[in-house]
């Protein structure tokens, strides 16, 4: 390890990028948003102004407060300002302003509040940023003309502008140092989809390139993957997610994304809880700092602060660690080689399983059920395969069903190859798939499945969604991820493999 890092920092030498090694503190804020009651209603600006300060004054105190602990970079949730309850187009128009192109411009609205008119929360932002002197990010609505200068656009939304769900981010000196809109929308009928995907990144004297995404773009290849191709290693996560168990918690997913692109993750999630709205972290492939919201707790905003190590900027991402055949693997990541488990023996007499379909996520699972205290299993879909090796932990009193599922195909525009084990939510096989939250049994395993994408983000949820890290964690040149797991902390509620196969998906 120490000759690891010693050959990173040469390399780095003549690079402008903070030398591997160093770190920095990363703050986000899970933002319990004051809503506009009515978002079918146009109002005019003077009243989105008096909404949108709630929220900004909200914002303030958390930016005093994370700058306290050391901040240098702070990040607030998709739709934090004017709320995320759907509005209509025309509703949302007094909350949008026109956010010039810090490609094109320089601009700092703080100390330059009048080149542009209707720039309340720009100017807002950008002070905060500057008096609490960190890099802020933020989500809101941006209007633009159409058709767009660059790149031209045939389309155009009918009433002639542009409506753009979008991130901002001031240096901290108060500087506009990008502009991102979300490209990939869920259902969001306030809003357009920008003609082409953008790849936004800006840079910081502390921690080099961070990359812009928004929620749903998690999901897929453009702009996020792109981002990471490019070598991006720390990737900024507006997000107002909805939780589904069992296999897109927003903290669980979150912890998956880190993991299997080798990235940093700062997620900032909305806190609401009749839509199941919370759960936020700050992540790197070696460590989670996260925050999820638990029955019965107020329903309130969060800060998150942690330092974090700033990741090497030179290591290109492959989402993939070949096995070595050398014995020096190093600890630089999950992915590595480990010889401490001791797998259960394989049973001596295959018994002969029974498979069914279920749904889970809405998808077709082939499940096989998890019959014995320890055993081999293998179930397929079609040729994809997953392969567990499992030993439940004694344990008295507690009986609860367990399930191996496997699933490839289309996840409604979107392809997958997932591998899982779920806890099913009661005793019959029907109810495998299903979400539940709690578990008691604790079992040690090796999951493994042999994908067609290099893209498969692990994740171990236990009870009351507390994130495990996975034990051990590889990946060989030909596909296969085998996930190590012992040792629980809390009872298993989902172990997964979650590919993406972004090369089948479909517009
Ligand atoms: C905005 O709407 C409110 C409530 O309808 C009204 O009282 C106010 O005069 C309007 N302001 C402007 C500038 O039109
Ligand atoms: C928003 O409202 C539209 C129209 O009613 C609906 O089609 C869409 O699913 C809604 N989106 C969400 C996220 O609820
Ligand atoms: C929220 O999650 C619970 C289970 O944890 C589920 O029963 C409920 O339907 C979810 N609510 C929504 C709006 O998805
Ligand atoms: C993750 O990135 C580090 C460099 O930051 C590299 O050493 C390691 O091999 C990568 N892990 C994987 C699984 O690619
Ligand atoms: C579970 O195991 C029992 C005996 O151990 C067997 O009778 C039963 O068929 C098995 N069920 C399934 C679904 O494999
Ligand atoms: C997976 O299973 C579903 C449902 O049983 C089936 O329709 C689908 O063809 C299978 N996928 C493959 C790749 O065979
Ligand atoms: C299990 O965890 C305990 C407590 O964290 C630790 O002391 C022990 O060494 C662990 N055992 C294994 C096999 O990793």
């Amino acid at each position: 390890m120490l000759l690891l890092v010693v050959v990173s920092v040469f390399l780095s030498v003549g690079h402008s990028d903070p030398a591997v090694g160093s770190s920095y503190v990363a703050g986000v804020y899970e933002h319990h948003v004051i809503l506009n009651p009515d978002p079918i209603v146009p109002v005019n600006r003077s009243e989105a102004l008096q909404h949108l300060k709630k929220n900004l004054d909200i914002y303030e105190e958390q930016a005093a407060r994370a700058a306290k602990q050391g901040a240098q970079i702070l990040v607030f949730p998709e739709d934090g300002l004017q709320g995320f309850n759907n509005f209509t187009r025309s509703a949302i128009y007094s909350y949008l302003e026109t956010i010039p192109d810090p490609q094109q411009e320089s601009w700092n609205p703080c100390t330059e509040p009048g080149r542009y008119k209707n720039t309340e929360v720009l100017q807002r932002l950008s002070c905060m940023a500057r008096r609490y002197n960190l890099y802020l990010v933020a989500n809101m609505g941006d209007l633009q003309p159409c058709p767009l200068q660059s790149p031209p656009s045939p389309i155009c939304p009918p009433d002639g502008h542009w409506q753009f769900n979008t991130d901002v981010a001031f240096s901290s000196d108060g500087l506009l140092v990008a502009r991102y809109h979300k490209y990939n929308l869920f259902y969001e009928r306030a809003f357009d989809k920008p003609p082409q995907p953008e790849i936004i990144t800006f840079d910081t004297p502390f921690a080099g390139k961070f990359g812009l995404i928004i929620c749903f773009d998690i999901l897929f290849h453009d702009p996020t993957i792109a981002l990471v191709e490019k070598g991006v290693r720390q990737l900024i996560f507006p997000t107002a997610w909805m939780s589904k168990l069992p296999l897109l918690d927003s903290i669980q997913f979150q912890r998956a994304f880190s993991l299997g692109a080798n990235v940093s993750l700062l997620a900032a999630n909305i806190r609401y809880d009749p839509l199941n709205m919370s759960g936020s972290g700050i992540y790197t492939p070696f460590s989670a700092t996260y925050h999820h919201a638990k029955t019965g707790e107020p329903e309130e905003g969060r800060l998150l602060v942690a330092r974090v190590p700033v990741l090497d900027p030179l290591w290109v991402g492959q989402g993939v660690a070949t096995e070595s055949s050398s014995s020096s693997a190093t600890d630089s990541g999950y992915f590595h080689q480990d010889s401490c488990i001791d797998p259960p023996p394989p049973s001596s007499v295959p018994p002969s399983y029974i498979t069914f379909t279920s749904l889970m996520m809405n998808d077709p699972y082939t499940f096989i059920l998890l019959n014995n205290t320890e055993d081999k299993l293998q179930v397929c879909n079609g040729t994809f395969c997953c392969h567990l090796q499992y030993r439940f932990l004694p344990q008295d009193g507690s009986k609860e069903l367990y399930a191996l599922g496997a699933f490839a195909g289309m996840h409604r525009h979107y392809a997958l190859q997932v591998c899982a084990v779920v806890r099913c939510a009661n005793l019959e096989a029907s109810s495998c798939g299903k979400g539940v939250k709690e578990a008691e049994s604790k079992m040690e395993f090796v999951l493994e499945g042999t994908f067609g994408t290099r893209y498969v983000y692990p994740s171990v949820l236990a009870s009351s969604v507390v994130l495990e890290e996975p034990k051990s964690l590889q990946k060989t040149a030909d596909g296969r991820v085998t996930m190590k797991h012992w040792n629980m902390t809390g009872g298993l509620v989902t172990a997964c493999l979650y590919g993406r196969m972004y090369h089948l998906d479909h517009e």
